[in-house]
């Protein structure tokens, strides 16, 4: 099974990054935020800082908007930082600060998606949502030959039927975790490596010698 192929890559490749060995969820909440336009190796240094500063939920929401924005100085994006405060407030007033557990709930939240609530459903309270980012466009549409435009309404649709279904019923938290890892180190934009490639024989892109194809957007 692709999921289970992809699970066994994983473990064996995994980096160690500090917001996998939480299952806080306003943590892994903020590294996912910190994630979206940021590199890895930078976020690493921002997410330990923002923790030390604002260690709780309610540390962040008593913070000074100004505070926060000159933790997040060099990250960009500063809609971001404005964003995880009021919904620091949100959670604080709402939630009696606690996070809330539901993909619906946290979906609410301001300043985050689809990806990113279930990328925290999934990794802080193992529920089973699949988390389609940018590394998992491209590893299922070179896998499965999906030649819809990740960039349309349709697309998005299909992929995210297509993520859960290859997720079946493997564990949430690890599948999602592996699936984005082996976009980022794997199965990487430009010369994936498919010399090296569990899924070699399976992959219709590589079989097709159509790597380069994939992801389709509609417009460049
Ligand atoms: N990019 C987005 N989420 C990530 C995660 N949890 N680990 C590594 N890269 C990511
Ligand atoms: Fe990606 Fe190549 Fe593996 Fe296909 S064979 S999944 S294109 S790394």
């Amino acid at each position: 099974m692709l999921s289970n192929q992809i699970i066994s890559w994983y473990l064996q490749n995994k980096r160690d990054l500090p917001w996998r060995e939480t299952k806080n969820p306003y943590q892994i909440w903020i590294s996912e935020i910190m994630l979206q336009q940021t590199r890895v190796a930078s976020a690493i240094d921002y997410f330990n800082r923002f923790l030390e500063q604002f260690p709780t939920i309610s540390d962040l929401a008593k913070a000074e908007e100004q505070e926060v924005l000159k933790l997040w100085q060099g990250l960009g994006y500063y809609s971001r930082a404005r964003n995880l405060h009021t919904a620091a407030k949100t959670i604080q007033l709402e939630y009696n600060g606690v996070f809330p557990d539901s993909y619906k709930e946290i979906l609410k939240l301001k300043g985050i998606g689809t990806y990113t609530a279930a990328a925290i459903a999934s990794f802080a309270f193992n529920l089973p949502h699949a988390a389609v980012d940018g590394n998992v466009y491209r590893v299922l549409s070179r896998l499965y030959g999906i030649n819809k435009a990740i960039d349309s309404t349709e697309g998005k649709k299909y992929f995210q039927a297509i993520a859960s279904e290859t997720m079946g019923n493997a564990i949430p938290e690890i599948y999602n975790q592996a699936i984005i890892e082996f976009g980022a180190l794997q199965c990487i934009p430009r010369n994936p490596k498919c010399d090296i490639c569990p899924l070699l024989a399976n992959c219709f892109a590589h079989n097709n010698a159509q790597v380069d194809q994939f992801p389709v957007k509609s417009k460049q």
